[in-house]
């Protein structure tokens, strides 16, 4: 009986406590506290959305604040916000970031940067097939690119600074999409992963340098680009990327600088995000042993739950291609054209009614 006792003990106590102790002394980068107040916070793509939500974030911690984008009326209306709202002012800089040279002026200009966030990203849903190449380039070229862009021209001074002993951060909003391909994204999804490949390599050639890197992965956010996004999204992204509703720019604000200021180099955004962080850690660097602990226990059980989405996700489309192929051979057989109000009346989903009513107009 004692025996059992004791094998009943080892596996619920002392296995776990291992594992956690075992990973306690595991984890890479170590833990470490990024202060914001008294701070110069750079924001790329500051005057709308998540940057601007930001840039008040940030403001009200009592940092110093700058903001750069390309439309100046915008960044100005930015700048009267925050100080609306917080009585403090924010320094603007006009530059695209895909023009290097304009960044880095606007980037010597502001002066050493201690927190450099990379918020700025332009994103369109719609089919490869439909895309233009130009806007796949252009895409890549603001998201991606721009950030190489900012990372170059901003490093230098960051790793030569006054204090090297006070942590500083490069963090890079990236987006669920980042974490996962979805229909309708693949040039924004590339533009994203690559951001994760770019913060993976950078951070192990900084972290000698006390600098450490951050990736944030909002869901659904409700900004003016994502109003704008909504209007062109097919109906297959909307079926598979529907989320229960967007989040607030000010919460995702929040959740970034919680994120930034604990060093961490996953930041998700809500529950939904958690668990796809876990989902896909991988091979990301990991600080808290806790969230170690978590990651390596709820592997299994995440990749079934990851395996059950690609089967929901796979079904879906599945039964669009099939609705749409009965409804091509149903007009070929007929050979007649359908009103409106007439498609009204066949039993199809939401997303096959408005091709239908694609196809009639
Ligand atoms: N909203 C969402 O649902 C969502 C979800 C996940 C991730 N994200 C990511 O979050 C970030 C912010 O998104 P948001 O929804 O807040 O977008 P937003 O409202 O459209 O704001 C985008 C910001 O980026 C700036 N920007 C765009 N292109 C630029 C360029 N070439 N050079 C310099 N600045 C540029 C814009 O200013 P100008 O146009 O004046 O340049 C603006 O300040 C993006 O990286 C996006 O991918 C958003």
């Amino acid at each position: 009986m004692a025996d059992a006792y004791f094998s009943l003990f080892t596996l619920i106590v002392l296995i776990p406590l291992a594992l956690i102790a075992f990973l306690y002394f595991l984890v890479r980068p170590r833990p470490v506290k990024i202060p914001i107040k008294n701070r110069h916070v750079f924001i790329t793509g500051g005057s709308s959305g998540i940057g601007l939500a930001l840039a008040h974030h940030a403001a009200a911690q009592g940092a110093r604040v700058s903001i750069l984008a390309r439309s100046r009326n915008k960044l100005e209306e930015a700048r009267n916000a925050v100080r609306l709202a917080t009585g403090i002012d924010v320094s603007v800089f006009a530059a695209d970031v895909r023009d290097y040279d304009a960044v880095k002026r606007a980037v010597d200009e502001a002066g050493p940067i201690d927190v450099l966030l990379l918020n700025h990203g332009v994103f369109v849903a719609l089919e490869l097939e439909k895309q233009e190449l130009s806007e796949v380039k252009f895409t890549l070229d603001v998201n991606l690119m721009g950030s190489f862009n900012l990372i170059k021209a901003a490093l230098p001074a960051m790793r030569t600074r006054k204090d090297p002993q006070q942590p500083v951060s490069i963090a890079l909003v990236s987006s669920q999409a980042g974490q996962v391909g979805i229909y309708g994204y693949a040039a924004y999804s590339a533009s994203k992963f690559g951001l994760r490949g770019l913060a993976e390599a950078l951070q192990q050639e900084v972290i000698a340098d006390n600098i450490h890197v951050s990736l944030i992965f909002p869901p659904d956010t409700d900004t003016p680009g994502f109003a704008e996004e909504n209007k062109r999204k097919p109906e297959l992204t909307k079926i598979i990327a529907s989320s229960s509703g967007a989040m607030k720019p000010e919460e995702v604000a929040q959740k970034t600088f919680d994120g930034i200021k604990s060093g961490s180099f996953i930041i998700p955004c809500n529950l939904e995000g958690i668990a796809l962080s876990l989902a896909t850690a991988g091979l990301s660097p990991q600080r808290s042993f806790l969230m170690a602990t978590v990651e390596v226990l709820a592997a299994g059980i995440l990749r079934i739950a990851g395996l059950c989405f690609q089967w929901t996700w796979y079904t879906s489309i599945e039964k669009w291609h099939n609705q749409r192929k009965a409804f091509v051979e149903l007009m070929i057989s007929t050979s007649s054209r359908f009103t409106s109000k007439e498609l009204k009346h066949f039993e199809l989903g939401p997303c096959f009614r408005r091709l239908v009513a694609d196809i009639a107009t």
